[in-house]
């Protein structure tokens, strides 16, 4: 067995908010599947990992009624787009694309345009209002129904379905692997958020937080890794609030406890998470993180804010002391682990002493890196009912783009103590630059590249030294693990 992470340090990573925009998805082994109706589809999702997730179950659900993925918008008969309304932006985007599927639709009359998501749900049948040549609208919850929903916009109708559920969890569908690289993959382990952040849509439009069955999730963990993935990432909105009930034996199943089941799976498969919640991340969840080498040392822990006032008009049940406490508390008790976060510049009332505290917060919790937003207001929350959206966008703009310049220093000066130190790293692949190195992340997520070595290969683990930082990635070189004594 190879060796874990001995001298682990800190991290980046490229998971939620927008980062991975609108992607064509497709499944290899969707080639190979049973094609019966000779009908293609393509999506297209934006937004968070939960979306990209949510994408491999509709993939999963549709390839039962036939329906085979393509990456050729040209070719589908069916286009569906998962949507994302966290900000203004995201859903500006999706309405752009929906002009270049208009064109689409004229082209090859017949084609039906499917929007999924969470502006699905937001807008609900609206949709079909404001974007005539809409067919379908399918909110989070509602994917099972979506080969009816089909058959209906086949008729001619519009198919609608923005029902929100208490108990779908889509725990008996096994996902298929979109656009996957075969060595890491996402496991949702719940659905919804009971968390009401007043700046946030999500609670709107993905309903009320359900724990998935811990089995079920144990389950797709091990078949992953019996077809050869080495990671996987549990994803929640809150992950910190996972909990389910053991039907056979009343016992309580939290975070902790699922952590601790798959990284039990094997000792080669890595376990990452996201999303954690200050207020609710504990010290047994930091314990379990700490005992198993598999557990990767990385943590996204949103701050959203560094003043205590705007982390109160936020609703984010914590202050700034708790959260410089829990940042302590992962340095006590896991010393070698990153930690990112999510931020907001220009809150409702935001002032410039607030947001100098949000800056001082960046320094003090040595973020590995950080998602970085302006405030959008989005109708129907908390915040668009109670405060006004008062902090001009210039003034919005400029606080952000301080906050970007802080992270970016904070960073290279992270990545820059790596040099010298020697991390486990799991390949995922060829650089993106190169056919000549591989490239694939450390336990703190950070991404490194390095030479190709014979005999290594996606999915395997290697020692590579980091040489060179920047403020994204990390190079380095290979260490061979054994040294041969000449005799
Ligand atoms: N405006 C700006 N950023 C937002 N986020 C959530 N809602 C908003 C909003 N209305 C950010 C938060 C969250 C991340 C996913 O998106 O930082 O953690
Ligand atoms: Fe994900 Fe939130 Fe965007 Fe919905 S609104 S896709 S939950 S980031």
């Amino acid at each position: 067995m190879r060796l874990y992470n001995d001298n682990p340090t800190l991290d980046r990573h490229e998971q939620l908010g927008e980062n991975r925009q609108g992607e064509a998805l497709f499944f290899e082994s969707a080639q190979t599947q049973a094609n019966p109706t000779g009908k293609q589809f393509y999506i297209e999702s934006y937004g968070c990992q939960m979306n990209f997730s949510d994408s491999e179950i509709v993939a999963s659900i549709l390839g039962e009624v036939g329906f085979r993925p393509t990456r050729n918008v040209e070719e589908a008969d069916l286009i569906l787009i998962n949507t994302c309304s966290i900000r203004e932006k995201a859903e500006e985007t999706v309405r752009k694309r929906l002009r270049v599927f208009d064109q689409q639709k004229r082209q090859k009359p017949g084609t039906l345009v499917g929007v999924l998501g969470c502006m699905a749900e937001r807008l609900k049948a609206k949709f079909v209002e404001e974007e005539r040549l809409v067919d379908m609208v399918v909110g989070p919850d509602s994917y099972r129904d979506l080969p009816n929903l089909v058959a209906t916009a086949e008729d001619g109708e519009k198919g609608i379905n923005v029902f929100l559920s208490r108990e779908e969890t889509y725990a008996d569908i096994s996902p298929l692997r979109l656009d996957s690289n075969g060595v890491s993959a996402f496991i949702s382990i719940m659905r919804g958020c009971d968390n009401m952040c007043s700046f946030c849509v999500v609670p709107f439009t993905r309903g009320r937080e359900r724990s998935r069955d811990a089995f079920s999730i144990l389950a797709e963990a091990q078949e992953l890794f019996e077809r050869g993935y080495r990671e996987v990432t549990l994803l929640g909105q809150n992950v910190d609030s996972y909990k389910w009930t053991n039907p056979e034996n009343a016992k309580l199943v939290n975070f902790a406890h699922l952590l601790e089941m798959v990284a039990q799976v094997s000792p080669l498969l890595r376990v990452r998470f996201s999303t954690s919640h200050p207020k609710d991340i504990t010290n047994e969840v930091l314990e379990t993180i700490g005992r198993y080498n598999n557990i990767c040392k990385y943590i996204h822990l949103p701050v959203q804010s560094g003043n205590s006032r705007v982390l109160d008009l936020m609703n984010r049940t914590y202050d700034r002391e708790w959260y410089m406490e829990r940042i302590e508390a992962i340095r006590r008790i896991i010393p070698d682990c990153a930690v990112s976060s999510d931020i907001i510049a220009g809150f409702c009332s935001e002032t410039e002493e607030e947001h100098q505290d949000t800056l001082s917060m960046i320094e003090f919790a040595d973020y590995s890196m950080s998602y970085m937003f302006y405030y959008s207001e989005r109708p129907g929350t908390l915040a668009a009912r109670k405060y006004p959206d008062d902090i001009s966008l210039e003034v919005k703009k400029r606080r952000l783009q301080e906050i970007i310049r802080l992270q970016n220093q904070v960073s290279y000066r992270h990545n820059q103590r790596d040099i010298g130190k020697v991390f486990e790293v799991l390949i995922e692949g060829d650089s993106k630059r190169s056919d000549q190195e591989f490239c694939g992340r450390n336990s703190q997520n950070k991404m490194m590249v390095f030479p190709k070595v014979e005999g290594f290969g996606p999915g395997m683990y290697i020692k590579v030294r980091a040489t060179e930082a920047s403020s994204a990635t990390l190079r380095g070189e290979y260490v061979p693990e054994f040294k041969l004594v000449e005799a």
